[in-house]
């Protein structure tokens, strides 16, 4: 059952994330703002596409935890600076004030700084069993994708489209790299530790790319119809700010049937693996359009 194998998941990553945070000690604002933002139930989603690629291919998972916790703090940040006044000025983020009303805007952004550069350090000091070689070609593809050439690439595209009609050539541009990069990061990583064949990693890549897309369509739906109290954002935030999303420019019927063809388009991408080794890759697709939270 998905649902079991992601609470199992949540768990081993979530306790990874404890352990590396609670290292972290002074000055007690910082530390305890980066535990605020990232221990704070998240999904775990990005964490757990790695884990499950290293599982695909018989690997330890134990050998990607703190890569995959790296990648759980760059999320973070990146809700933490997105939630900013000056980005999408948002009280609530799963389900407790954000960030930015909790410790002040000056220091939310030193948190999402600190949780950035941090990450790099749990990457480099605390990785245990895999090459430098490889460690090196990792830590340059984190920071491509969360950089201009990805998350932040999306971001400013996302912001400086607000209150206008762009095209979809560039709502593209926008999902693709706001979220679509820092979900991909985890699958081609997990990629590259495993060893993946040309092919195998092409099947993933193209996987990673649809569901990344269904990812940010299925939000910006729940952002119209999402229930405040699972989804732990505010509802309308998209509205409110006139931004470019699926709905805006389709509607939430069209964007529905848009998105289940992007997740079929993703499933269909495995096709060279066996069925029953990628099941939960599957099924986590089909969730990814069901999800209410
Ligand atoms: C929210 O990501 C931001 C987007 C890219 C849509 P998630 O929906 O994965 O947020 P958490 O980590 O579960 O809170
Ligand atoms: C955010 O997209 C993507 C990030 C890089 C943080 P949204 O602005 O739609 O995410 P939410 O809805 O605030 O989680
Ligand atoms: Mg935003
Ligand atoms: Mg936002
Ligand atoms: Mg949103």
């Amino acid at each position: 059952m998905l649902k079991n194998y992601l609470k199992t998941k949540r768990e081993l990553v979530d306790l990874s994330i404890e352990y590396q945070l609670n290292k972290l000690k002074y000055p007690d604002i910082i530390a305890d703002g980066m535990r605020y933002s990232v221990l704070n139930g998240g999904k775990r989603l990005r964490p757990i596409l790695l884990l499950m690629v290293l599982e695909l291919f018989g690997k330890k998972i134990e050998l990607g935890l703190p890569i995959a916790v790296a990648i759980e703090m760059i999320h973070s940040y990146s809700l933490v600076h997105d939630d900013l006044p000056a980005l999408d000025n948002d009280d609530y983020r799963r389900g407790k004030l954000t960030t930015h009303k909790k410790f002040g805007e000056a220091e939310a952004i030193l948190i999402g700084d600190a949780l950035l550069t941090h990450s790099f350090s749990v990457v480099a000091d605390e990785t245990r069993d895999i090459s430098s070689d490889k460690i090196v070609k990792i830590i340059g593809m984190i920071s491509r994708y969360a950089g201009i050439n990805g998350m932040i690439g999306g971001q400013i595209i996302d912001l400086e489209s607000e209150k206008k009609r762009v095209s979809l050539e560039t709502l593209k541009y926008i999902h693709e790299n706001k979220t679509g990069k820092l979900i991909k990061l985890p699958i081609e990583i997990g990629a590259i530790i495993s060893d993946a064949t040309d092919e195998e990693y092409k099947a993933l890549e193209k996987y990673a790319e649809g569901i990344g897309l269904a990812f940010q369509i299925k939000d910006d739906i729940l952002d119209i119809e999402g229930d405040f109290e699972k989804i732990g954002k505010p509802v309308g935030s998209d509205l409110e700010l006139e931004k470019t999303t699926y709905p805006s420019i389709f509607g939430v019927a069209k964007s529905k049937e848009i998105l289940k063809e992007v997740i079929s388009d993703a499933k269909k991408s495995l096709n060279i693996f066996p069925d029953e080794k990628v099941q939960v890759f599957l099924e986590l697709a089909d969730y990814i359009g069901i999800r209410d939270n």
